[in-house]
Protein backbone atom coordinates (compact mmCIF):
# COMPACT_ATOMS: atom_id res chain seq x y z
CA UNK A 1 0.00 0.00 0.00
CA UNK A 2 1.18 3.16 -0.96
CA UNK A 3 2.39 5.41 2.08
CA UNK A 4 0.18 8.32 2.64
CA UNK A 5 3.00 10.66 4.71
CA UNK A 6 6.52 9.78 3.71
CA UNK A 7 9.05 12.14 5.73
CA UNK A 8 13.08 11.31 4.59
CA UNK A 9 15.66 12.85 6.59
CA UNK A 10 13.81 16.00 7.17
CA UNK A 11 16.14 19.01 9.15
CA UNK A 12 14.72 21.99 10.32
CA UNK A 13 16.60 24.68 11.75
CA UNK A 14 16.35 28.58 13.58
CA UNK A 15 19.26 30.95 12.49
CA UNK A 16 19.27 32.59 16.09
CA UNK A 17 21.80 34.98 17.33
CA UNK A 18 23.01 32.73 19.58
CA UNK A 19 23.09 29.93 16.60
CA UNK A 20 22.11 27.52 14.77
CA UNK A 21 19.08 25.37 16.60
CA UNK A 22 19.13 21.95 15.03
CA UNK A 23 15.09 21.96 15.92
CA UNK A 24 14.70 18.63 13.83
CA UNK A 25 17.07 16.94 12.84
CA UNK A 26 17.39 13.99 10.39
CA UNK A 27 13.79 12.57 11.11
CA UNK A 28 12.22 9.91 8.43
CA UNK A 29 8.72 8.27 9.04
CA UNK A 30 6.25 6.90 7.03
CA UNK A 31 2.33 6.79 7.87
CA UNK A 32 -0.36 4.52 6.01
CA UNK A 33 -3.61 5.77 5.34
CA UNK A 34 -5.65 5.58 8.51
CA UNK A 35 -2.57 4.63 10.54
CA UNK A 36 -2.44 6.03 13.79
CA UNK A 37 0.95 7.31 15.12
CA UNK A 38 1.90 9.14 18.20
CA UNK A 39 5.01 11.12 18.21
CA UNK A 40 6.77 11.32 22.11
CA UNK A 41 9.40 12.83 24.04
CA UNK A 42 10.39 15.91 26.59
CA UNK A 43 9.69 19.54 25.80
CA UNK A 44 11.81 20.85 23.42
CA UNK A 45 12.82 17.83 21.37
CA UNK A 46 11.45 18.96 18.21
CA UNK A 47 7.89 17.22 18.07
CA UNK A 48 6.05 20.56 17.58
CA UNK A 49 8.43 21.74 14.87
CA UNK A 50 8.41 18.29 13.35
CA UNK A 51 4.23 18.73 12.91
CA UNK A 52 4.60 22.35 11.55
CA UNK A 53 6.91 21.61 9.18
CA UNK A 54 4.69 18.88 8.09
CA UNK A 55 2.40 21.76 7.27
CA UNK A 56 5.07 24.00 6.24
CA UNK A 57 4.58 26.48 8.99
CA UNK A 58 8.05 27.13 10.12
CA UNK A 59 8.15 30.65 10.53
CA UNK A 60 10.62 32.15 8.33
CA UNK A 61 12.80 33.81 9.39
CA UNK A 62 14.15 32.41 11.97
CA UNK A 63 13.23 28.96 10.82
CA UNK A 64 14.42 26.42 7.55
CA UNK A 65 13.06 23.61 6.58
CA UNK A 66 17.46 23.22 5.07
CA UNK A 67 16.95 19.61 4.15
CA UNK A 68 14.93 16.42 3.10
CA UNK A 69 11.50 15.36 1.80
CA UNK A 70 8.36 15.31 2.83
CA UNK A 71 5.82 13.00 -0.06
CA UNK A 72 2.06 13.39 1.16
CA UNK A 73 -0.37 11.90 -0.81
CA UNK A 74 2.24 11.61 -3.50
CA UNK A 75 3.30 15.02 -3.66
CA UNK A 76 6.06 16.77 -2.29
CA UNK A 77 5.28 19.68 0.32
CA UNK A 78 8.70 21.02 0.17
CA UNK A 79 8.36 21.86 -3.70
CA UNK A 80 4.87 23.45 -3.63
CA UNK A 81 3.97 26.65 -4.00
CA UNK A 82 1.73 29.17 -1.43
CA UNK A 83 -1.44 27.96 -3.08
CA UNK A 84 -1.02 24.56 -3.34
CA UNK A 85 0.01 24.54 0.71
CA UNK A 86 -2.81 26.30 1.52
CA UNK A 87 -4.72 24.09 -0.52
CA UNK A 88 -3.44 21.36 1.77
CA UNK A 89 -3.98 22.89 4.91
CA UNK A 90 -7.06 22.21 6.29
CA UNK A 91 -8.11 20.45 3.55
CA UNK A 92 -5.80 17.48 3.26
CA UNK A 93 -4.38 18.01 6.58
CA UNK A 94 -6.10 19.21 9.15
CA UNK A 95 -4.05 20.41 12.68
CA UNK A 96 -5.52 20.87 16.48
CA UNK A 97 -3.59 22.57 18.38
CA UNK A 98 -2.86 22.42 22.40
CA UNK A 99 -4.48 25.26 23.02
CA UNK A 100 -7.75 26.84 21.00
CA UNK A 101 -7.87 29.89 21.64
CA UNK A 102 -4.72 30.46 19.54
CA UNK A 103 -6.14 29.03 16.60
CA UNK A 104 -10.12 30.19 16.83
CA UNK A 105 -10.43 34.11 15.86
CA UNK A 106 -12.05 35.49 19.16
CA UNK A 107 -13.95 37.95 17.10
CA UNK A 108 -15.47 35.40 14.79
CA UNK A 109 -18.81 33.41 15.99
CA UNK A 110 -18.12 29.45 15.82
CA UNK A 111 -20.46 28.85 12.57
CA UNK A 112 -18.48 31.39 11.11
CA UNK A 113 -14.70 29.90 11.28
CA UNK A 114 -16.17 26.20 10.64
CA UNK A 115 -18.50 27.27 7.60
CA UNK A 116 -16.13 29.20 5.88
CA UNK A 117 -13.56 26.61 5.45
CA UNK A 118 -16.72 24.63 3.99
CA UNK A 119 -17.25 27.16 1.73
CA UNK A 120 -13.80 27.56 0.77
CA UNK A 121 -12.30 24.31 0.78
CA UNK A 122 -15.56 21.92 -0.69
CA UNK A 123 -17.62 24.95 -2.33
CA UNK A 124 -20.48 24.40 -0.19
CA UNK A 125 -23.19 27.44 -0.69
CA UNK A 126 -23.67 29.26 2.97
CA UNK A 127 -26.88 27.24 4.20
CA UNK A 128 -25.65 24.20 3.34
CA UNK A 129 -22.60 25.23 5.46
CA UNK A 130 -24.69 26.15 8.13
CA UNK A 131 -26.11 22.69 8.25
CA UNK A 132 -23.16 20.45 7.81
CA UNK A 133 -21.51 22.81 11.26
CA UNK A 134 -24.43 21.76 13.07
CA UNK A 135 -24.47 18.28 12.28
CA UNK A 136 -20.18 18.68 13.02
CA UNK A 137 -20.81 20.32 16.35
CA UNK A 138 -23.46 17.32 17.19
CA UNK A 139 -20.87 14.77 16.28
CA UNK A 140 -18.26 16.32 18.82
CA UNK A 141 -21.28 16.37 21.08
CA UNK A 142 -21.65 19.61 22.09
CA UNK A 143 -24.85 20.12 23.42
CA UNK A 144 -27.42 22.09 21.53
CA UNK A 145 -25.40 22.85 18.68
CA UNK A 146 -27.62 24.32 16.72
CA UNK A 147 -28.13 26.98 18.77
CA UNK A 148 -24.80 27.71 20.15
CA UNK A 149 -23.58 28.34 16.25
CA UNK A 150 -23.30 32.18 16.53
CA UNK A 151 -21.59 32.00 19.98
CA UNK A 152 -18.42 33.47 20.29
CA UNK A 153 -15.40 30.92 21.31
CA UNK A 154 -15.02 33.00 24.64
CA UNK A 155 -18.64 31.82 25.18
CA UNK A 156 -17.51 28.27 25.57
CA UNK A 157 -15.27 26.39 27.84
CA UNK A 158 -11.98 24.85 27.55
CA UNK A 159 -12.69 21.33 26.58
CA UNK A 160 -15.81 22.76 24.36
CA UNK A 161 -13.45 24.87 22.83
CA UNK A 162 -11.48 21.98 21.84
CA UNK A 163 -14.30 20.03 20.56
CA UNK A 164 -14.65 23.01 18.33
CA UNK A 165 -11.16 22.80 17.08
CA UNK A 166 -12.16 18.55 16.40
CA UNK A 167 -15.28 19.63 14.19
CA UNK A 168 -13.28 22.14 12.68
CA UNK A 169 -10.52 19.59 11.92
CA UNK A 170 -13.13 17.39 10.52
CA UNK A 171 -15.11 19.68 8.61
CA UNK A 172 -13.04 19.19 5.35
CA UNK A 173 -12.73 15.27 5.90
CA UNK A 174 -8.82 15.65 5.46
CA UNK A 175 -6.99 12.30 5.31
CA UNK A 176 -4.32 13.30 8.31
CA UNK A 177 -4.88 14.67 11.28
CA UNK A 178 -1.94 16.43 13.27
CA UNK A 179 -2.95 16.87 17.07
CA UNK A 180 -0.36 18.41 19.33
CA UNK A 181 -0.60 18.10 22.55
CA UNK A 182 -4.47 18.71 22.56
CA UNK A 183 -5.67 18.00 25.60
CA UNK A 184 -2.38 19.20 27.75
CA UNK A 185 -4.59 22.48 28.87
CA UNK A 186 -6.84 20.24 30.12
CA UNK A 187 -7.92 18.83 33.51
CA UNK A 188 -7.90 14.66 33.79
CA UNK A 189 -11.67 13.92 33.30
CA UNK A 190 -12.54 16.33 30.39
CA UNK A 191 -8.98 15.17 28.62
CA UNK A 192 -9.57 11.69 28.89
CA UNK A 193 -13.08 12.76 27.17
CA UNK A 194 -11.34 14.67 24.70
CA UNK A 195 -8.76 11.74 23.78
CA UNK A 196 -12.03 9.14 23.66
CA UNK A 197 -13.54 11.27 21.26
CA UNK A 198 -10.44 11.67 19.02
CA UNK A 199 -10.01 7.71 19.17
CA UNK A 200 -13.43 7.20 18.10
CA UNK A 201 -13.56 9.62 15.02
CA UNK A 202 -10.65 8.78 13.76
CA UNK A 203 -11.85 5.08 13.48
CA UNK A 204 -15.02 6.00 12.30
CA UNK A 205 -13.80 8.42 9.40
CA UNK A 206 -10.50 6.27 9.23
CA UNK A 207 -8.49 9.45 8.89
CA UNK A 208 -4.62 8.99 9.87
CA UNK A 209 -3.51 10.58 12.49
CA UNK A 210 -0.74 11.63 14.47
CA UNK A 211 -0.93 12.95 18.21
CA UNK A 212 1.67 14.66 19.49
CA UNK A 213 2.41 14.51 23.00
CA UNK A 214 5.33 14.30 26.10
CA UNK A 215 3.19 11.58 28.27
CA UNK A 216 3.62 8.26 26.83
CA UNK A 217 0.66 6.95 29.02
CA UNK A 218 -1.71 9.36 26.19
CA UNK A 219 -0.64 7.24 23.28
CA UNK A 220 -0.63 4.00 24.65
CA UNK A 221 -4.34 3.38 24.31
CA UNK A 222 -4.67 6.09 21.11
CA UNK A 223 -1.69 5.07 18.74
CA UNK A 224 -1.06 1.62 16.65
CA UNK A 225 2.58 3.01 16.63
CA UNK A 226 4.63 5.65 18.51
CA UNK A 227 7.91 7.13 17.80
CA UNK A 228 10.31 8.40 20.63
CA UNK A 229 11.71 11.54 20.52
CA UNK A 230 14.96 12.69 21.66
CA UNK A 231 17.15 16.19 20.89
CA UNK A 232 15.90 16.46 17.41
CA UNK A 233 15.76 12.95 16.39
CA UNK A 234 13.44 9.80 16.76
CA UNK A 235 15.46 7.88 19.59
CA UNK A 236 12.76 4.79 18.81
CA UNK A 237 10.22 3.47 16.75
CA UNK A 238 7.76 0.45 17.27
CA UNK A 239 4.11 -0.73 17.24
CA UNK A 240 2.86 0.35 20.45
CA UNK A 241 2.06 -3.07 22.21
CA UNK A 242 5.74 -3.82 21.22
CA UNK A 243 7.10 -0.80 22.76
CA UNK A 244 5.48 -1.07 25.93
CA UNK A 245 6.43 -4.29 25.83
CA UNK A 246 9.83 -4.80 25.13
CA UNK A 247 10.87 -1.10 24.99
CA UNK A 248 14.43 -0.33 23.91
CA UNK A 249 16.35 2.36 24.43
CA UNK A 250 17.22 3.87 27.96
CA UNK A 251 15.46 7.06 27.25
CA UNK A 252 12.59 5.14 26.31
CA UNK A 253 12.87 3.17 30.24
CA UNK A 254 12.95 6.91 31.49
CA UNK A 255 9.98 8.37 29.64
CA UNK A 256 7.94 4.72 30.93
CA UNK A 257 8.86 5.67 34.38
CA UNK A 258 8.00 9.18 34.49
CA UNK A 259 4.76 8.50 33.11
CA UNK A 260 2.35 10.13 35.49
CA UNK A 261 -0.04 8.02 37.49
CA UNK A 262 -3.45 7.03 35.86
CA UNK A 263 -5.27 6.73 39.43
CA UNK A 264 -6.12 10.03 41.55
CA UNK A 265 -3.02 11.40 41.58
CA UNK A 266 -2.23 12.06 38.00
CA UNK A 267 -0.13 14.97 38.49
CA UNK A 268 2.56 13.57 40.48
CA UNK A 269 5.16 12.25 38.31
CA UNK A 270 6.66 9.10 39.02
CA UNK A 271 10.41 9.72 38.62
CA UNK A 272 11.49 12.00 36.10
CA UNK A 273 14.41 11.76 33.98
CA UNK A 274 17.46 13.63 35.49
CA UNK A 275 19.78 16.15 33.83
CA UNK A 276 18.46 18.64 31.07
CA UNK A 277 17.64 17.81 27.45
CA UNK A 278 20.48 18.49 24.97
CA UNK A 279 21.73 22.26 23.54
CA UNK A 280 20.20 21.88 20.17
CA UNK A 281 22.90 24.66 18.87
CA UNK A 282 25.63 22.27 19.93
CA UNK A 283 23.99 18.94 20.86
CA UNK A 284 26.97 16.07 22.29
CA UNK A 285 28.78 14.73 19.55
CA UNK A 286 27.95 11.07 20.40
CA UNK A 287 24.80 9.69 21.97
CA UNK A 288 22.14 12.64 22.51
CA UNK A 289 21.14 11.05 25.71
CA UNK A 290 24.36 9.79 26.80
CA UNK A 291 25.16 12.71 29.66
CA UNK A 292 21.59 11.31 31.25
CA UNK A 293 22.17 8.20 30.64
CA UNK A 294 23.10 5.84 33.54
CA UNK A 295 24.30 2.54 31.08
CA UNK A 296 26.73 4.83 29.14
CA UNK A 297 30.00 3.90 27.84
CA UNK A 298 32.57 5.52 26.08
CA UNK A 299 31.63 4.81 22.78
CA UNK A 300 28.48 6.81 23.77
CA UNK A 301 30.05 9.90 23.69
CA UNK A 302 32.65 9.40 21.23
CA UNK A 303 29.66 8.46 18.03
CA UNK A 304 26.60 8.87 17.06
CA UNK A 305 24.27 5.60 17.07
CA UNK A 306 22.31 4.68 14.32
CA UNK A 307 18.22 4.01 14.60
CA UNK A 308 18.49 0.39 13.43
CA UNK A 309 16.54 -2.82 13.89
CA UNK A 310 17.87 -4.52 17.14
CA UNK A 311 17.71 -7.80 18.12
CA UNK A 312 15.38 -9.64 20.81
CA UNK A 313 12.89 -7.42 18.97
CA UNK A 314 10.04 -7.39 16.02
CA UNK A 315 11.18 -6.38 12.53
CA UNK A 316 10.14 -2.80 12.53
CA UNK A 317 11.19 -1.81 15.72
CA UNK A 318 13.84 -0.10 15.75
CA UNK A 319 16.23 2.02 18.33
CA UNK A 320 19.24 4.58 18.68
CA UNK A 321 21.31 2.94 21.10
CA UNK A 322 25.20 1.50 20.89
CA UNK A 323 24.07 -0.81 24.48
CA UNK A 324 21.04 -2.76 22.69
CA UNK A 325 22.20 -2.81 18.69
CA UNK A 326 23.58 -6.56 18.25
CA UNK A 327 26.50 -7.41 20.55
CA UNK A 328 25.74 -4.51 23.20
CA UNK A 329 25.73 -4.43 26.70
CA UNK A 330 22.56 -3.61 27.16
CA UNK A 331 20.95 -6.49 24.91
CA UNK A 332 19.58 -8.94 27.81
CA UNK A 333 19.03 -6.04 30.15
CA UNK A 334 16.41 -6.18 32.34
CA UNK A 335 14.35 -2.55 31.65
CA UNK A 336 11.67 -3.76 34.41
CA UNK A 337 14.10 -2.99 37.15
CA UNK A 338 14.71 0.53 35.47
CA UNK A 339 11.15 1.13 35.13
CA UNK A 340 10.38 -0.17 38.39
CA UNK A 341 7.44 -2.12 39.47
CA UNK A 342 4.62 0.30 38.08
CA UNK A 343 1.15 -0.65 38.49
CA UNK A 344 0.40 2.11 35.90
CA UNK A 345 1.85 -0.13 33.41
CA UNK A 346 -0.81 -2.34 33.80
CA UNK A 347 -3.51 0.17 33.04
CA UNK A 348 -1.91 0.90 30.03
CA UNK A 349 -1.18 -2.45 28.81
CA UNK A 350 -4.56 -3.02 29.29
CA UNK A 351 -5.45 0.20 27.20
CA UNK A 352 -2.55 -1.07 24.71
CA UNK A 353 -5.10 -4.23 24.16
CA UNK A 354 -7.77 -2.20 23.53
CA UNK A 355 -6.20 -1.02 19.94
CA UNK A 356 -7.27 -2.18 16.83
CA UNK A 357 -5.01 -4.65 15.41
CA UNK A 358 -4.83 -3.51 11.93
CA UNK A 359 -5.41 -0.35 9.88
CA UNK A 360 -7.89 -2.45 7.79
CA UNK A 361 -10.20 -4.00 10.06
CA UNK A 362 -10.47 -0.91 11.76
CA UNK A 363 -14.43 -0.55 13.04
CA UNK A 364 -16.76 1.98 12.87
CA UNK A 365 -17.18 3.78 16.21
CA UNK A 366 -20.77 2.02 17.67
CA UNK A 367 -22.38 5.89 17.23
CA UNK A 368 -25.72 6.86 15.88
CA UNK A 369 -24.40 10.30 14.70
CA UNK A 370 -22.60 9.28 11.92
CA UNK A 371 -20.71 11.05 9.28
CA UNK A 372 -23.31 12.53 7.91
CA UNK A 373 -23.83 11.06 4.65
N1 LIG B 1 10.84 30.27 16.48
C1 LIG B 1 11.86 29.64 17.04
N2 LIG B 1 13.07 30.23 17.18
C2 LIG B 1 14.12 29.59 17.73
N3 LIG B 1 14.06 28.33 18.21
C3 LIG B 1 12.88 27.69 18.12
C4 LIG B 1 11.73 28.30 17.54
N4 LIG B 1 10.69 27.41 17.59
C5 LIG B 1 11.19 26.30 18.18
N5 LIG B 1 12.50 26.46 18.48
C6 LIG B 1 13.37 25.48 19.14
O1 LIG B 1 13.25 24.24 18.50
C7 LIG B 1 13.35 23.17 19.44
C8 LIG B 1 12.17 22.25 19.28
O2 LIG B 1 11.00 22.92 19.69
P1 LIG B 1 9.54 22.26 19.65
O3 LIG B 1 8.59 23.36 19.82
O4 LIG B 1 9.41 21.41 18.44
O5 LIG B 1 9.57 21.34 20.94
P2 LIG B 1 8.42 20.36 21.43
O6 LIG B 1 8.98 18.98 21.41
O7 LIG B 1 7.17 20.60 20.69
O8 LIG B 1 8.28 20.80 22.97
P3 LIG B 1 6.97 21.04 23.89
O9 LIG B 1 6.66 19.70 24.46
O10 LIG B 1 7.45 22.00 24.91
O11 LIG B 1 5.89 21.59 23.02
C9 LIG B 1 13.43 23.83 20.82
O12 LIG B 1 14.78 23.84 21.20
C10 LIG B 1 12.93 25.22 20.58
O13 LIG B 1 13.55 26.13 21.46
S1 LIG C 1 23.86 4.90 23.20
FE1 LIG C 1 24.82 4.77 25.21
S2 LIG C 1 24.33 6.70 26.21
FE2 LIG C 1 22.96 6.49 24.46
S3 LIG C 1 21.13 5.57 25.31
FE3 LIG C 1 22.40 3.90 24.55
S4 LIG C 1 23.61 3.26 26.32
FE4 LIG C 1 22.76 5.27 26.82
MG1 LIG D 1 5.34 21.40 21.22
Amino acid sequence: MPELLEVKDLKTQFFTRDGVVRAVDGVSFELAAGETLGIVGESGCGKSVTALSLMRLIPQPPGKITQGSIMFDGQDVLKMDDDEVRGIRGNNIAMIFQDPMTSLNPVLTISRQITEALELHLKMDRAEARKRTVELLELVNIPSAKKRLDDYPHQFSGGMRQRVMIAMALSCNPKLILADEPTTALDVTIQAQILDLLKNLAREFRTAFILITHDLGVVAGMTQRIHVMYGGKIVEKADTNELFANPKMPYTWGLLRSIPRLDENRKAKLLPIEGLPPDLIAPPPGCRFEPRCQYRRDICREKEPELIGIPNAKADHEARCWGTQAGGWLVDSDWHRDVGDLAALDAIKAEVADLPPDVKRVEAADDDKKKGN
